[in-house]
């Protein structure tokens, strides 16, 4: 429902493949979510409310079978975006279609979830501890399909071995596996239900390195195989890279920079990606995790975001434009978009 009382910021039209013949899977328009902040109940109050921006004007379009990465520093709005797309929680504004059809609280659940799945950072949190492996993987089948007790069972078992797990983990507790059987479970219960989008949020950043290779060589079997489209969240750069078409780089509740991931990453020309890429560069590449970069000035506020590009107190070419007016989102080069004024002079 769109709230008319909020102030936009509109800077951020669509990015993704809007190339004639793509089949995209997922169409977002100028999706906003800002939270009310709570103050106290005072009706006679006549202060302004106020919101966190968490995502401020985002458009993604994610071409059917590919994986589309998001970039993005502590806080800049992923994990909202990510939970706004899935419905888990409601839109301040914007419109999404998935699979040709329109996403609103009015959608059949199971036409939604049967279709596009999620899995969370932390298996520990995601996965109910009570519950056996079996009926962790069956709870989507249970809720969405209506099938026979024998063919959830079936699908359940194909789940847990496509993910890489023997029948005889089916019988066992989360608390008796392993941090990667964990995740595998989480992973087994999101394609349970033969999804078409599936979105991981940081799904090996709880891992140890040498099982987050795993991890991830395991989507890009799963992907192959059952041909799943992928939103992967990630902090990580070589992350991204490993497993992306197209990397997404947030920036307070903000799309900056869209393209091909070889793109971006080899060529990146917003200065906030530039500045990402360039204080990452240490010798174990599974390391490169944004949680530790450190790019000059402090994260900006998601309440009272500084005004024209929220980059603006921290970017090294910014000029007095910079914090009167917002850049939009603009081609730079083939199929690769950044928001800045002067992007001339990152090329
Ligand atoms: N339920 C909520 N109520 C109020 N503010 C929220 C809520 N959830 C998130 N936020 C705020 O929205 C902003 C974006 O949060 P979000 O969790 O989407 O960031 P993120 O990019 O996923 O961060 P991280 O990388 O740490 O997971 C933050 O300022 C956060 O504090
Ligand atoms: S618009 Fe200005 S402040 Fe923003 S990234 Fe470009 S140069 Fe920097
Ligand atoms: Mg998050």
């Amino acid at each position: 429902m769109p709230n008319e009382s909020i102030e936009s910021s509109d800077n951020n039209r669509g990015v993704g493949s809007t190339s004639i013949g793509v089949d995209n899977i997922l169409v977002a328009t100028q999706l906003k979510k800002y939270y009310p902040i709570r103050r106290g109940f005072n009706p006679l109050s006549r202060e302004k409310a106020q919101f966190v921006r968490a995502v401020d004007d985002v458009s993604l379009t994610v071409p059917r079978g590919k994986t589309m990465a998001i970039l993005g520093e502590s806080g800049c709005g992923k994990t909202t975006l990510a939970r706004a797309i899935t419905m888990l929680t409601p839109l301040t504004s914007g419109h999404i279609t998935f699979d040709g059809k329109t996403i609103n609280p009015r959608i059949n659940p199971s036409f939604l979830y049967r279709g596009m799945q999620m899995v969370f950072q932390d298996p520990d949190s995601s996965l109910d501890p009570r519950l056996r492996v079996r009926d962790i993987v069956a709870e989507p089948c249970r809720g969405l399909l209506h099938l026979s007790k024998e063919d959830i069972d079936s699908m359940v078992m194909r789940s847990i071995k496509a993910v890489g797990l023997s029948p005889e983990h089916a019988d066992r507790l989360p608390g008796h596996l392993s941090g990667g059987q964990k995740q595998r479970v989480a992973i087994a219960r999101a394609i349970s239900t033969q999804p078409k989008l599936v979105i991981l949020d940081e799904p090996t950043s709880a891992l140890d390195a040498s099982v987050q290779a795993q991890i991830l060589n395991l989507l890009l079997d799963l992907q192959k195989n059952y041909n799943l489209t992928y939103i992967l969240i990630t902090h990580n750069i070589s992350v991204a890279e490993y497993m992306s078409d197209y990397l997404v780089v947030m920036y307070a509740g903000n799309v900056v920079e869209y393209g091909p991931s070889e793109l971006v990453i080899s060529k990146p020309r917003h200065p906030y990606t530039i500045s990402l890429i360039a204080s990452a560069p240490i010798p174990n590449p599974w390391k490169r995790n944004l949680l530790n970069t450190e790019i000059k000035g402090e994260v900006p506020s998601a309440i009272n975001p500084p005004s024209g590009c929220k980059f603006n107190p921290r970017c090294p070419y910014a000029q007095s434009v910079c914090s009167e007016t917002a850049p939009e989102l603009r081609e730079v080069q083939s199929g690769q978009f950044a928001s800045c004024h002067f992007v001339e002079k990152t090329a």
